[in-house]
């Protein structure tokens, strides 16, 4: 069998779905966030199976423990299956070694990373129940998908229990530390070895996978290529690559042009008036800068005053990981700064920041791409970030203007047709949105054609196709 016939197996904290009981009828709605906009198309294409955690705490009967979704649009569908999570175990895997250990650490926030030997002893409960979860379905001939730093040691702990010659592949959606960062890590070496359980192991970028590299050769002390990109590790080659991943382009710019989404423009075709409108779109999470986003937007107006009544901030933050005191913290703290900057620039007719706190369907989210004149992505850090994909590919009018932090890992292919900032820098971020409002049409219509033929041409079929022949070629 080819192994692009295999079957898939993919393997996320989360199921893309989220599942809600409406009197006693259990619904299922697709989910926000990168893997899910990146996997779902694939899975629903190709057919597999996907395993994760359904997002609820402990086990209810109403929900099944398998189910098939994704048949519509003449497309294969694929099955979900779930792995349950007591509230200890959220409390101590998710929330504590995945959210409040790794995923600060990871992100370079590593003196709000809290180190707790019961987080960590969870997350190795709950790794072993994945890999439990997974070998029920091995048979061999799969490939398995594992995605993100909530499961870094499931690869180990499938090599470990299984006979079989296991296929693993693994994707780190966030960025990896560089090794003065990594090593403060009680639990490094386990991490690492667990990676070391794959096959190949995936980055988003070249700098990623050289981190990770240059982590086995000084931690582990194992025999690194860094010109191949491998590990010698147990008798094992271990592939290493950095792909960024992407999106679906023909989705959202099909969204963007079909009839509802026009509908739904001229039903907002008041908001901001004449102004011209600047969207931001992310998960609340002190990673992605809103915080100093809206502190340069205070002092955009300020430092420029007649762009006041001019201009419209769309901030929309997902609610994320609201039970973390540092998300708590932070929605405070952003509720608290747009009050401000609202109460001390708006007037009668006009506010410069319009806030809103919830997720909004795909349908709308592109009509408001299509719509803006600015999409703002300045996040502190992240491994990619899709957003500024999305906003190229609805952007169909080719009028837009991607302003993008250089810490973003779409920085590394979108830079050269979008305005890059240090989020740091409330000056430069500040004369950014100035400089944006002020390009010409045919410079932005330049810029905005060169993002959506990279978008386009690196989609997401591509990415997951390079990436499971590059599996092919190295295995
Ligand atoms: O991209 C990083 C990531 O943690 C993904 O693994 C996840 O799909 C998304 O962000 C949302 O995070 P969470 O599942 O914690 O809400």
């Amino acid at each position: 069998m080819g192994f692009n016939e295999k079957k898939l197996i993919v393997v996320s904290n989360r199921v893309p779905y989220n599942m809600t009981k409406i009197r006693g009828e259990v619904k299922y709605k697709k989910s926000v966030g990168g893997l899910v906009t990146a996997l779902d198309p694939i899975l629903c294409s190709r057919g597999g199976l996907w395993i994760g955690w359904n997002g609820h705490v402990g086990h209810d009967r109403d929900f099944k423990d398998k189910i098939v979704v994704g048949k519509d649009c003449n497309k294969k569908g694929y099955s979900l299956k779930f792995v349950n999570l007591s509230t200890n175990e959220v409390k101590n895997y998710y929330h504590g070694f995945s959210n409040r250990s790794l995923w600060p650490l990871f992100h370079g926030f590593i003196s709000q990373s809290h180190f707790n030997k019961d987080y960590y002893n969870f997350y190795v409960k709950i790794n072993n129940r994945f890999a439990n979860s997974i070998l029920e379905e091995a048979t061999g001939r799969e490939l398995i998908w594992i995605h993100d730093y909530q499961l870094c040691l499931v690869p180990k702990a499938l090599r470990e229990r299984s006979k079989k010659d296991l296929k693993i592949l693994f994707f780190l959606h966030i960025p990896f530390p560089n090794f003065e960062a990594f090593r403060v890590l009680p639990w490094d070496k386990e991490i690492l070895r667990g990676l070391l359980g794959c096959d190949l192991v995936g980055f988003q970028t070249a700098r990623d996978s050289f981190n990770f590299l240059e982590c086995c050769k000084k931690i582990l002390g194992v025999d690194v290529d860094f010109k191949d990109k491998k590990v010698f590790y147990e008798n094992r080659k271990v592939g290493v690559v950095g792909f960024p991943i992407s999106i679906d382009f023909d989705h959202f710019n099909n969204i963007a042009k079909n009839k509802k989404t026009d509908r739904y423009l001229k039903s907002i075709r008041s908001f901001g008036g004449d102004a011209k409108v600047v969207i931001s779109v992310e998960r609340l999470d002190y990673t992605k800068g809103i915080k100093e986003r809206i502190l340069a937007i205070s002092r955009f107006f300020e430092k420029y005053p007649e762009y006041q009544k001019k201009v419209v901030f769309l901030q929309i933050s997902v609610p994320s990981r609201t039970k973390i005191k540092e998300y708590i913290d932070l929605k405070r703290e952003i509720d608290g700064l747009v009050g401000n900057i609202n109460g001390r620039f708006a007037n009668e007719l006009w506010s410069p920041i319009h806030y809103l706190y919830k997720a909004l369907p795909q349908q709308k989210l592109a009509a408001l791409y299509k719509f803006s004149d600015i999409c703002m992505v300045t996040p502190l850090r992240d491994g990619m970030n899709l957003i500024g994909k999305e906003y190229a590919s609805c952007n169909v009018n080719l009028d837009g203007v991607l302003i993008l932090s250089e810490f973003a890992g779409a920085a590394d292919e979108m830079e050269k047709y979008s305005i890059m900032v240090n989020p740091y820098d409330m000056e430069e971020v500040a004369d950014s949105i100035r400089r944006a409002l002020g390009l010409h049409s045919s410079t932005r219509k330049k810029m905005m054609s060169g993002l959506r033929d990279i978008v386009r041409k690196n989609d997401i079929y591509q990415w997951a196709g390079k990436f499971l022949n590059y599996y092919n070629d190295v295995s």
